[in-house]
């Protein structure tokens, strides 16, 4: 199975740390600096484990910043972007959710899409309808 991991923050990576060590995990970020530090073994973020799991695991991860080769053979697809609160409009930015699930349906439109960035409720639902789909999922 493989498996494609977009964002490499706090919940992408560790997602990506944990099937890597089973599956073959391609992660995909838009910062080139993050990237080249992950293939160089190097955690971008602040953990123990993650620091460690990639300086001494054989890991089956690589990580990159084109879109194409990550999404290209996905079977699933775990989207792990940025949602950020915008109290001045009480609302979740889901700009870069749904701007990914775009690229999913062009280069990957069998692939399951598994959504773990924090998303307001009804965003499953109201997504299926607007890009008629039916492979979009939410796992907290
Ligand atoms: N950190 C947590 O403990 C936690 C827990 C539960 C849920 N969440 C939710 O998960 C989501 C991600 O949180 P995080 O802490 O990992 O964020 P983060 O800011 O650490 O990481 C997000 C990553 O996504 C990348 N990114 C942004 N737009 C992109 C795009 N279009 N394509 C590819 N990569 C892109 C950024 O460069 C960054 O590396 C948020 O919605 C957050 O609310 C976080």
């Amino acid at each position: 199975m493989n498996i494609a991991v977009v964002g490499a923050g706090y919940v992408g990576l560790s997602i990506s740390v944990m099937l890597a060590q089973k599956y073959n995990v391609k992660l995909l970020d838009i910062s080139s600096d993050k990237i080249q530090l992950i293939n160089n073994k190097k955690s971008p973020i602040k953990d123990e484990y993650i620091s460690k799991f990639l300086a001494e695991k054989n890991l089956l991860l690589k990580a990159s910043t084109n879109v194409q080769e990550v999404l290209l053979d996905a079977d699933i697809v775990f989207v792990a972007t940025p949602t950020n609160y915008e109290p001045e409009k009480n609302y979740f930015n889901v700009d870069s959710v749904v701007s990914v699930i775009k690229e999913i349906i062009q280069y990957a439109p069998k692939a399951q899409i598994v959504v773990k960035s924090t998303l307001p409720v009804g965003f499953v639902d109201e997504y299926r309808q607007k890009l008629n789909i039916n492979n979009l999922h939410f796992f907290s």
